[in-house]
């Protein structure tokens, strides 16, 4: 193999090595007696989100594929997160790296990618950020990363420290250590992918719910199997929900999917300051969405158990648009009904 590719490689996995795993965090609710909720903390990773695994894993895969050679330029079309996390593999091995966003990311996200001398291209709309990257690829002869298509298969999914397979080592000492459910949202449906395939794999009863905000043809999609559907909106919950059924979305691994009102996302978030001392970001919101109406359920059903989810990254990247009201007051909506469900779940 080309020297340069050996060394790349192994820059990667020396940082993997002087990396530490990141904290699994038990809430205790008083609402909920018996049922234990965990969040498994990805905002602490040096790139800020569990995206973070995902860049690494895909710089190996296009190291090891022969895709990114020496000088090769890296397009990545992204809502932000995966971006800043590939500008930082990118500076590591000295590669020029263009992120391709919608103009709506926010501005803290564009801030780290630039610090970690990554370009930003901006496309009007989200649907756009696909052909975007190709064209660009194609006339910079740059590699897309394409993490849409390659998130899935570019982490192991049977164990080897993945995000699965560390949650249930973290779980060993606790009470009820298998959880009922593991609850996560889906951008590129990777997350998802490695969770469900690793359970089934490993033999565990726990059950995946994926949640999907507004405007996301992921849910429906997973009912009718239709992937031909588009959604002509965005989004509006950055990093999760997508227009496009993306080819990393794996139907198949899923026991369980919900709705979740964008409303309800940022109510959850704003409540989960107030038991975790700290922001976090708007997906983190729709995933705790989820995990307190499975344990609203089990709680009245009588059930005991522990629930798990992501805290994807903090809420310190939003702090102009989901942590301003008059942002969410104009682009969300009206929060009232939301909070009066949110207390409903909680009494
Ligand atoms: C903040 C945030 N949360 C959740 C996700 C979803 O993760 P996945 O792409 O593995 O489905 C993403 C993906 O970009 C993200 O940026």
């Amino acid at each position: 193999m080309n020297n340069w590719v050996t060394h790349a490689i192994r820059e990667i996995n020396a940082d993997y090595q002087r990396s530490a795993d990141t904290h699994l965090i038990r809430l205790t609710l008083p609402a909920f007696p018996g049922i234990h909720i965990y969040l498994k903390d990805e905002s602490t990773h040096p790139t800020g989100s569990l995206k973070h695994r995902l860049a690494r894993s895909l710089f190996l895969y296009g190291l090891c594929n022969g895709w990114i050679k020496e000088g090769t330029t890296i397009i990545e079309a992204s809502s932000g997160s995966t971006a800043v996390s590939e500008a930082y593999f990118a500076r590591l091995l000295g590669l020029p790296f263009i992120a391709v966003m919608p103009a709506c990311t926010a501005k803290r996200k564009i801030e780290q990618i630039t610090f970690y001398g990554g370009r930003c291209h901006f496309v009007d709309s989200p649907c756009q950020i696909y052909d975007a990257s190709e064209t660009l690829a194609r006339e910079l002869n740059g590699h897309y990363m394409d993490q849409f298509t390659y998130a899935e298969r570019a982490t192991d999914w049977r164990g080897n420290n993945n995000i699965a397979d560390s949650i249930f080592r973290q779980m060993a000492n606790e009470p009820y250590s298998e959880p009922e459910y593991i609850v996560m949202s889906a951008g590129t449906g990777g997350t998802s992918a490695t969770i469900g395939r690793y359970l089934r794999h490993q033999g565990h009863q726990t059950r995946l719910m994926v949640v999907d905000p507004e405007n996301s043809v992921f849910l429906n999609y997973w009912r009718d199997g239709d992937n031909q559907r588009r959604s002509d909106t965005g989004s509006r919950i950055e990093g999760i929900g997508r227009p496009r059924v993306e080819p990393s979305f794996i139907p198949g691994v899923i026991d369980d999917m919900m709705r979740v009102p964008d409303c309800a996302t940022i109510v959850a978030m704003q409540w989960l300051e107030t038991v975790l001392g700290r922001k976090v970001g708007a997906s983190t919101g729709t995933n705790m969405w989820g995990v307190l109406s499975l344990a609203a359920q089990m709680r009245d059903a009588g059930q005991t158990g522990s629930i798990v989810t992501l805290l994807c990254d903090s809420g310190e990247r939003y702090l102009e648009s989901y942590y301003n009201p008059e942002w969410v007051a104009a682009s969300i909506g009206n929060l009232s009904e939301a909070r009066q469900a949110l207390q409903a779940l909680l009494k």
